[in-house]
Formats: structure tokens, C-alpha cells, sequence
């Protein structure tokens, strides 16, 4: 019997965000090189894209490279790249397939032009689909958007068009790449590690954070099941008590 079967359909979370960690260390244990976890990533990512298009998940954020990922090796940065873009095309298929709509978060004017165009052309092609929005964050950190929100900001205070004093929560959250998209509500990080890691820290404030130490490459559908029947056992206060929850 699939976990999928205890899930609640009525509440299940609008928005999912992962962090796929443990490519690495996937591919050492295998006695293999880095990006021979990365390789086998992609079918955890078309596992997990799948189970949330047929479960109902509206929204899909996936980190795949984030503006610190610069620093690793050149022959890891390059086959990185050259992995999103051969997987963006060759999963064209299942993005139809599904009615997948792809789009994608970060600093994507500063990625490879090769990266660029096939991605635009996978964001073109499916922009009418109505199933999942699937949401890369390529080339993004939280930090990185923040700043660039605040640079907007001020341009908008030193010509005219806002009062300091009417800045606002929205404001802010209108100026991020995620402003067309409601918040995570389970932010779920493989591998074991327990932190955040400069992704969606504004998005992410009342978030239900879930930690598996699956590595990515070993992440199923069971995986991602287990982790929506964990959030949907939890009781979200945002900043309320139990009682006052639980009267609504
Ligand atoms: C983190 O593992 C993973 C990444 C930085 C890249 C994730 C990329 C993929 C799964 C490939 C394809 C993705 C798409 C969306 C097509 P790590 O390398 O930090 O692992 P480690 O912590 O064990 O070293």
C-alpha cells in the first residue's frame, strides 16, 4: 500500500519548496564523481514533480543552484549547467505530459546563454498549463533578492512613485521573483542537514520546515508522501495559541 493513501487531498500544502541535498555525498558512496549525483538527482526531480502534479500540488520550488554554487569546482559548475539544460529538454515531454507549467527564480540573466534560451523556451511553451507550476531556482539566493528588492525600493522612493511611509509588507513581497506565487507552507531539506542555506528566508517565515536525511538521489514518491503526512499533522498557529486555532 502507497503512503499516498493516508494523505488528506483536502489539505494538502499549495506550495512545496526542497532543497536536494546530498548529491555529493550520493556519488561518493557510490564511488563515483559529484556530478554522477547530480546525474541521478534528475530522476528524484521527476519523481517528485510528478507525485505533486498527480496529487494536486499547485506549486513545486525546487533550489537548484544557488549564487554561492559559483564557487565550486569549474568542471562541476559547467556539467551542472549542461545537466539543467539537457534535462529541460528532455523532459519537455513530461512537462506536457502532466500540463506542467515551468518558471524559474534567481539572477537568470547572468546564467550561461545556452541555459538561458532553452529554459526560456520551455517557460514559453508551457505557459498555459494549468497543473503544477514548477519553479526553478537557478542561479538564486534570498540575499541576492532581498537586495534587489531593496534596490527597487529606493529607485521607486527617489522618483516619486512611493511614500516611505506607505511601504509595506506587500510592497516588499511584490518586488521578490516569487511575487506571482502564494508562500511555501513545507520547505522539506534532504540529506540531514538542518538549515536554510539563503533560500526563501522571506517567503519561508511561517513555513513547516522538514528534514529527511534521504540524499536526494534516493528521494521516491514514498519520501515525498511521508513528508506531506508529517505537515499535515502539525497545527499551524502563526503566532496564535492551540486553543484559539483549533475554534477558528
Ligand atoms: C546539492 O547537493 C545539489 C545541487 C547543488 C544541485 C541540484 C541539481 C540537480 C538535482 C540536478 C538537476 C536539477 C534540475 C532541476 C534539472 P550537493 O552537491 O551539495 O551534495 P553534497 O552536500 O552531498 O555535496
Amino acid at each position: 500500500m502507497s503512503l499516498s493513501e493516508h494523505i488528506d487531498k483536502n489539505r494538502l500544502p499549495e506550495h512545496i519548496a526542497i532543497i536536494m541535498d546530498g548529491n555529493g555525498r550520493w556519488a561518493k558512496m557510490h564511488g563515483e564523481m559529484r556530478i554522477f549525483g547530480h546525474q541521478n538527482g534528475v530522476s528524484a526531480v521527476r519523481a517528485t514533480t510528478e507525485a505533486c502534479a498527480e496529487l494536486g500540488v499547485k506549486f513545486l520550488t525546487l533550489y537548484a543552484f544557488s549564487t554561492e554554487n559559483w564557487a565550486r569546482p569549474q568542471q562541476e559548475v559547467d556539467a551542472l549547467m549542461e545537466l539543467l539544460v539537457e534535462t529541460i529538454g528532455k523532459e519537455m515531454g513530461t512537462l506536457i505530459e502532466n500540463k506542467i507549467r515551468l518558471r524559474a527564480i534567481g539572477n537568470i540573466s547572468s546564467l550561461p546563454a545556452k541555459c538561458r534560451r532553452e529554459l526560456a523556451e520551455a517557460i514559453q511553451e508551457t505557459q498555459h498549463h494549468e497543473g503544477l507550476t514548477l519553479i526553478l531556482a537557478l542561479n538564486y539566493s534570498s540575499r541576492w533578492e532581498l537586495t534587489e528588492a531593496m534596490k527597487k525600493i529606493a529607485q521607486d522612493v527617489q522618483q516619486g512613485l512611493v511614500d516611505v511611509e506607505n511601504i509595506s509588507e506587500n510592497t516588499i513581497a511584490s518586488c521578490l521573483d516569487t511575487y506571482e506565487y502564494p508562500n511555501p507552507e513545507l520547505m522539506i531539506r534532504t540529506s540531514g542537514e538542518q538549515r536554510l542555506s539563503n533560500y526563501l528566508l522571506w517567503q519561508l517565515a511561517y513555513a513547516e520546515l522538514y528534514f529527511t536525511p534521504v540524499l536526494w538521489p534516493d528521494f521516491n514518491k514514498e519520501d515525498l508522501y511521508r513528508a506531506i503526512i508529517d505537515f499535515q499533522k502539525r497545527e499551524r498557529r502563526f503566532g496564535k495559541t492551540s486553543e484559539q486555532v483549533k475554534v477558528k
